[in-house]
């Protein structure tokens, strides 16, 4: 057995879950009538159906991929697949959980926000914050060919989220007059191509040894027998293993190492397709690094009680995110039953004032602490296991390559936000949608190519309006031109009073980039 480290499931309180350990059923050496004897015993046989039809090399490399496995894990992974094994959640368990508002709610916060935002920005120009972005997902609803950090999202100049991250991160490198490094989080996916990108891009300008591409783990793709499929006759199927995968993928590759060389502290991170993203936030900085956080969130007011996006609550105390499709079904037991029996759901429950008590929609946007996350790992952590059917391209018994529309195999993944309560201490910042979240995930509708564009043509002329500009307006309040505002032009909307004098007067239909 190699002697790398290996993932393994285990259970917790919160169900099938992630740790590093040994087991017994390891593979010592390449005999290959024990590696049938443990496929047998595990009910993998069919890994070796082509056994006798594949080349010295192509033997030799799925040896290589079944070495890799742990059986113990994968018998796990297996009744996890088979199984419903995610508890249900009791709603009696849950709490709603505060935040922190954009604005203070009185004299004391305003204190405490404008010593919060003074200990961010010091904490910037240290060098103690590195950005981190992951990357590694399929991207499969946006349909783009390529890594999506590639995809040109900008509304004037077309420019790529990758390119969009970078010009952030050198303006905030000239305003705080540090670097800071950035991580990028691939998957084997996309790795090469991202890589690629980054090379003929010359690193945007950022330099080569400020910017750090690694790749997360993958986990065995099943069939609904909880078989692990077969790509093709000598490759087994794999996914990336969510982005919960990045807590330990930073440990694995080095990147936690390399921080720790640089002083970093703190990372930012985020998805790669939230172009709106405030990557160096002094506040969220500042708050997390006050309280003494491990790892803080950034959330936004739902929109409707029944909104799709994860709940942050309480479960028995700690800090949760429920996944909406769970958390919208819950009953809140606490409100009288209907004449029909029915009671009222959870995420229905108001205050008196009607704002709704599970009010925080989690955004993926958040602050860890490299510390948080060199405990997890020397622990030897575990998150919680997610399966969802996908479309899985693979081979059948027969070789056949079975390519479907429908959903056709089991992939399993785990949640960033599932190592929250594995936090001892957390913060929520509950910000404004139209500043910082334009979720990119489909190419047309909701969460769409045209909605992100949208919101950042609106938050550049919201930007521009609060500085005194003339933002051409059409009878219906949207915005009448064309905008796009540069990280190198303003980071935040208080930039832009500074350069009213380079900003000409917009004309109805008109096209202006501000750099
Ligand atoms: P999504 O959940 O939106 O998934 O990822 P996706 O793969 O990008 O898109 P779909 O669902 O196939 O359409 C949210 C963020 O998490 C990253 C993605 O790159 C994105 O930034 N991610 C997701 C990973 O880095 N690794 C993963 O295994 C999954």
């Amino acid at each position: 057995m190699k002697n790398a480290e290996r993932n393994t499931w285990c259970r917790s309180h919160q169900g099938l879950c992630l740790r590093q350990s040994e087991s017994p059923d390891v593979m010592v050496n390449r005999d290959v009538e024990e590696v049938k004897n443990l496929l047998e015993k595990y009910h993998q046989s069919h890994l070796l159906a082509f056994w006798g039809e594949l080349s010295p090399t192509q033997r030799d490399n799925l040896l290589d991929q079944i070495e890799q496995l742990d059986f113990e894990e994968v018998s796990r992974w297996v009744r996890f697949v088979l199984e419903n094994t995610s508890p249900e959640i009791d709603s009696d368990d849950i709490a709603p959980v505060s935040s922190y508002s954009s604005e203070p709610a009185d004299p004391g916060q305003r204190h405490k926000y404008a010593e919060a935002v003074r200990l961010g920005e010091r904490l910037i120009s240290a060098g103690k914050v590195a950005a981190f972005v992951v990357a590694g997902g399929q991207g499969t609803r946006l349909g783009f060919d390529g890594p999506k950090g590639n995809f040109p999202i900008s509304p004037v100049k077309q420019k790529t989220f990758f390119q969009i991250f970078a010009e952030t991160i050198a303006a905030a490198g000239q305003e705080y007059e540090t670097t800071c490094p950035w991580y990028i989080m691939t998957s084997p996916l996309n790795h090469d191509e991202t890589v690629e990108i980054f090379n003929s891009n010359d690193f945007y300008g950022l330099g080569a040894e400020n910017v750090r591409i690694f790749q997360q783990g993958t986990l065995p793709n099943f069939d609904s027998d909880g078989k692990i499929l077969l790509a093709d006759k000598s490759t087994m199927s794999r996914s990336p293993d969510g982005h919960g995968g990045s807590l330990k993928a930073l440990h694995q590759s080095g990147a936690l190492a390399d921080m720790k060389k640089r002083g970093i502290e703190f990372i930012s991170y985020w998805q790669v397709d939230n172009p709106l993203v405030n990557l160096f936030d002094p506040l969220f900085i500042g708050l997390h690094a006050m309280d003494r956080a491990e790892m803080s969130s950034k959330a936004v007011i739902k929109t409707d009680c029944m909104e799709k996006v994860g709940n942050f609550c309480l479960r028995k105390e700690d800090l949760t995110v429920i996944e909406y499709s769970e958390f919208n079904e819950m009953e809140d037991n606490e409100a009288p039953p209907s004449p029909d029996g029915q009671r009222p759901k959870l995420a229905e429950r108001r205050n008196p004032d009607y704002s709704l008590v599970f009010r925080l929609g989690s955004i993926a946007i958040h602050i860890i602490s490299t510390s948080f996350v060199e405990r997890l790992n020397a622990d030897g952590f575990c998150l919680p296991l997610h399966k969802a059917s996908k479309k899985i391209p693979h081979i059948d018994a027969t070789g056949r390559l079975i390519e479907s529309d429908k959903p056709n195999g089991v992939k399993l993944e785990t949640f960033i936000f599932d190592a929250l309560p594995l936090a001892t201490k957390s913060i929520i910042l509950d910000i404004l949608r139209d500043q910082e979240f334009a979720p990119t995930k489909n190419a047309t509708g909701v969460d769409s190519t045209e909605t992100t564009k949208q919101m950042m043509v609106a938050r550049a002329a919201e930007w521009l309006e609060s500085a005194g500009v003339v933002v051409p307006r059409k009878p219906d309040g949207s915005v009448d031109c064309l905008l796009e505002i540069a990280p190198s032009f303003a980071l935040k909307k208080a930039d832009v009073k500074a350069k009213l004098r380079r900003i000409p007067q917009i004309k109805p239909g008109e096209t202006l980039y501000l750099a």
